[in-house]
């Protein structure tokens, strides 16, 4: 006979936004994880009277918000340090605070901070994420193994740049090295951790790439089924200077797609600043937008019209883009995501404001569905594997809910709180395919001490 798996069962206010716009909850409701999946979800008084053949451990809180893994599709590691330093714009705060941090970014000061990297997104609720490093081959190794031994569901890439770039090798050479070396670490990587682990080709943005580095990052993330991810239009000098640099390109969005690097596996990042022949073009090669209006609010790029980019019909997930954006705090994003478009909607007419259930579609199943993993992870529904985020809903509220009425909260009301007030410190607890990542990273954590 077969020993029976014991399952996990999650009880506490479960919220989920499988659709646009539609929030799904449980007031108190259920999760049940087995071998890694959601193998049942619904009320606790069905669910926990139910009799099934294997036993249940449960975890229960009467203060646990139980929401799908929270899924940042856009940051940067290297970068991490130097959050909030500077108050120029883009091109400005690249040169100043960004490549020099980056330039160092290699052997020990990379071990360690790569280390620490994912057990922070952890602590901040997030699940997967989408990840540049920097241009050195050792360092975005580093950073593979780190992402491995924290069991997070990682896409990450070594930056790609050959043009007014921070390193020390022959300007001839750079181009055929760095497409050797990221070659060599997709060969390696990409697949790992059964799966969870996946190599993302990085050129950074144009102005930083020639064309044949474009075309070559295009043509291998194709031989070897990765994604790509860039920048697109997030500031309006960065797009007039690509457009006197590319003057034989339509505009921004043109210079990527005669460089072959547009389509279904691709993710732009900010997206701020299209036309809207630019807009159709992404929507009609399928490919999709990592918003990240926190970065944008910091560096005074501009405010992304997100209304008019899903009316397109172009998928859209949130990003952190640390470090342009101040936190990895994907709840902030969320706030953030909200916030902007109400600001425009003070002096523009007819702004779609997302709704904090349609931010949490977007931080969840909407950024899923950019992966391409829409039918695996970003909601709680059954046969889904097991990614999920666990709130502490007493962290949330003013004099840890001593002076509210918790039974009185509705599911909306606590994804508000979340997105309102939402934070490290009221993370309960984080899974990916079932196991919690609290446990991997205590366990590497111990490995590295030994
Ligand atoms: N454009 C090119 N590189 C970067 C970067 O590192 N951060 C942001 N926000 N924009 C970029
Ligand atoms: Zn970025």
């Amino acid at each position: 006979m077969e020993p029976k798996t014991t399952l996990l069962g999650l009880r506490g206010c479960v919220i989920d936004a499988p659709e646009f716009g539609k929030l799904r909850a449980w007031r108190d409701g259920a999760v049940i994880i087995g071998d890694g999946r959601i193998t049942e979800v619904g009320s606790f008084q069905f669910l926990g009277r139910k009799h099934r053949p294997q036993p249940i451990h449960w975890q229960q809180s009467d203060r646990a918000i139980i929401f799908p893994g929270l899924i940042d599709l856009h940051t940067h590691l290297p970068q991490y340090p130097v959050v909030a330093r500077g108050r120029g714009q883009l091109l400005e705060w690249l040169h100043q605070h960004i490549y020099p941090k980056e330039r160092g970014f290699t052997g020990k000061v990379s071990a360690r901070e790569s280390g620490e990297f994912f057990a922070e997104l952890t602590r901040h609720g997030t699940t997967t994420a989408a990840v540049y490093t920097a241009i050195y081959e050792d360092s975005c190794d580093m950073a593979f193994e780190a992402a491995a031994a924290s069991g997070m569901r990682i896409i990450m890439g070594q930056t790609m740049m050959d043009v007014g770039t921070y390193g020390t090798l022959q300007p001839r050479k750079i181009l055929s090295v760095a497409l050797l070396e990221c070659e060599r670490l997709c060969r390696k990587w990409h697949g790992e951790a059964d799966g969870l682990l996946e190599y993302a080709f990085s050129p950074r943005f144009a102005l930083a790439c020639s064309e044949r580095l474009m075309r070559s990052a295009g043509e291998m993330a194709r031989e070897f089924g990765c994604h790509i991810q860039t920048h697109l239009a997030e500031n309006r000098e960065e797009c007039e200077r690509v457009r006197h640099l590319f003057s034989k390109s339509k505009d921004y969005t043109d210079v990527y797609d005669k460089a072959g690097l547009l389509g279904p596996k691709t993710i732009l990042g900010h997206c701020v600043h299209l036309s809207p022949r630019e807009r159709a073009e992404l929507a009609d090669t399928g490919t999709s937008i990592a918003h990240c209006p926190t970065a944008n609010l910091y560096l005074s790029s501009g405010i992304m019209p997100l209304g008019e980019h899903l009316a397109a019909g172009i998928k859209v997930g949130l990003g952190s883009d640390v470090a342009a954006g101040p936190e990895l705090n994907l709840w902030q994003v969320m706030r953030s995501a909200i916030e902007s478009q109400k600001a425009r909607s003070f002096y523009e007419q007819n702004v779609a404001v997302p709704s904090p259930a349609e931010a949490l579609h977007l931080a969840t199943q909407g950024a899923a569905a950019v992966l391409g993993k829409g039918d695996i992870i970003g909601s709680l529904d059954a046969g889904k594997e097991a990614d999920i985020t666990v709130m502490d809903l007493a962290a949330l509220l003013p004099y840890g809910g001593a002076e509210t009425k918790i039974e009185d909260l509705t599911p909306d009301d606590m994804l508000a709180l979340c997105i309102y007030r939402g934070g490290p410190h009221a993370v309960l607890e984080t899974f990916v395919r079932g196991h919690s990542l609290s446990h991997a990273h205590a366990h590497a954590a111990q490995v590295a001490h030994e």
